[in-house]
């Protein structure tokens, strides 16, 4: 068989046509996924049911055709299974037990028990193998050190991420003992999901852009290459995504300073400015606006094309420069995909 179409834009080739698929592409846009969900229960339940977590995954990639599934789960379960406790508040976001002090990363469970808790992630990996469609990639992911880290010491999302850097700021030592416990704990749970069938991994960084100067080198670009080392020791081969969100010049070198094979970029940046200064090291995926699956189109068409022009001349992974959001409308989705595909 041909080898898959996003491996071999991982791997630097210039493709005719971008392959393509959508951050939380299974998501509640979908009245498929709500209905999966609701007999899931809720959310969390959803992500540690093999059987509907899979089901999930799959609905995408029947309704779209999309290039690459990506496993559903989400970045709060790793640190879940260090032992805090993890909960969804309806229509506000997550909810975490709080990790603060010395004391309290050293109660964290030890890494190898993370396993504990999140084999049931390991098995959704296992199903997917088998039942997606050949030409289909498979995506495991997890969040980076920083990234996890603001909610596990805010307990909560935030707009500024605040509580993470008074941490930061104020107890250096807590909190590199807390970047340090995620950085290893990662490149397990990653490594297991690839021994499982995960065929690349991503590395979200959401929250990226809030970190500046030295601190931006400390704690996003230097975790993201320990995992990334890590796992290429152990896996050899394995294509890594990473996504410093809205880094902006943080962008620039991201890659060689990483080991990332691709750049994932949000929409903080414009195609052209990013294809001169990031695509320039590799692949990169992006960035059309998530905006333009409510509003669809002309404007979606336009912009869609503007992407892929810019991008042509390297390797390229279409994607949004974020997660479709639950007002989208789903065949806004396949205007975009007929766009790229069809020109
Ligand atoms: O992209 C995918 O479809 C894969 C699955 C996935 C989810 N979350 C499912 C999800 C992935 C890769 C994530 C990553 C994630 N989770 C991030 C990083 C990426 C980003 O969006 O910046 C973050 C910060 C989280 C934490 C998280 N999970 C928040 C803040 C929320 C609430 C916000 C929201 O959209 O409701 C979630 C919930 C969540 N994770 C949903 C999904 C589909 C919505 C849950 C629902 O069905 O109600």
């Amino acid at each position: 068989m041909a080898e898959k179409l996003i491996l071999r834009a991982l791997r630097g080739e210039t493709l005719p046509t971008p392959p393509i698929w959508m951050m939380r592409q299974a998501g509640r846009y979908l009245p498929e996924y709500r209905a999966t969900r609701a007999q899931a229960g809720d959310f969390l339940s959803l992500c540690y049911n093999p059987e509907l977590a899979a089901e999930v995954t799959l609905q995408p990639i029947r309704r779209y055709g999309f290039d690459a599934a990506i496993l559903f789960a989400d970045i709060l379960l790793l640190p879940q299974a260090l032992g805090p406790d993890l909960w969804f508040e309806t229509g506000e976001g997550p909810r975490m037990e709080t990790t603060t002090t010395m004391e309290q990363v050293r109660a964290l469970k030890p890494t190898a028990a993370i396993h504990d808790t999140l084999s049931p992630v390991y098995e959704t990996v296992r199903i997917l193998s088998r039942e997606l469609p050949r030409e289909t990639t498979l995506i495991g992911f997890a969040g980076a050190p920083w990234t996890v880290a603001t909610y596990m010491i805010a307990g909560r999302g935030s707009k500024d991420q605040g509580a993470a850097h008074a941490l930061k700021n104020t107890d250096r030592a807590t909190f590199e003992a807390l970047i340090d416990r995620i950085t290893e704990a990662t490149v397990e749970y990653l490594s297991a999901q690839i021994e499982a069938g995960a065929e690349v991994v991503k590395l979200f960084d959401s929250w990226a852009g809030s970190l500046k100067g030295a601190d931006f080198t400390d704690f996003a670009v230097r975790p993201a290459a320990t995992i990334i080392a890590a796992l290429k020791a152990r896996h050899p081969g394995i294509p890594i995504i990473a996504f410093p969100r809205e880094a902006g010049e943080g962008y620039i070198g991201f890659a060689r300073a990483t080991g990332a094979d691709c750049v994932a970029l949000d929409n903080s940046v414009t195609p052209e400015w990013a294809a001169e200064h990031v695509q320039k090291d590799g692949c990169v995926q992006g960035n059309l606006a998530p905006e333009h699956m409510v509003t669809g189109g002309q404007a979606l068409i336009d912009a869609t094309r503007r992407v892929v022009e810019a991008f042509r001349r390297g390797p390229h992974i279409f994607n949004l420069g974020h997660g479709i959001t639950p007002d989208a409308d789903p065949a806004n989705v396949q205007l975009m995909i007929d766009t790229v595909r069809r020109g």
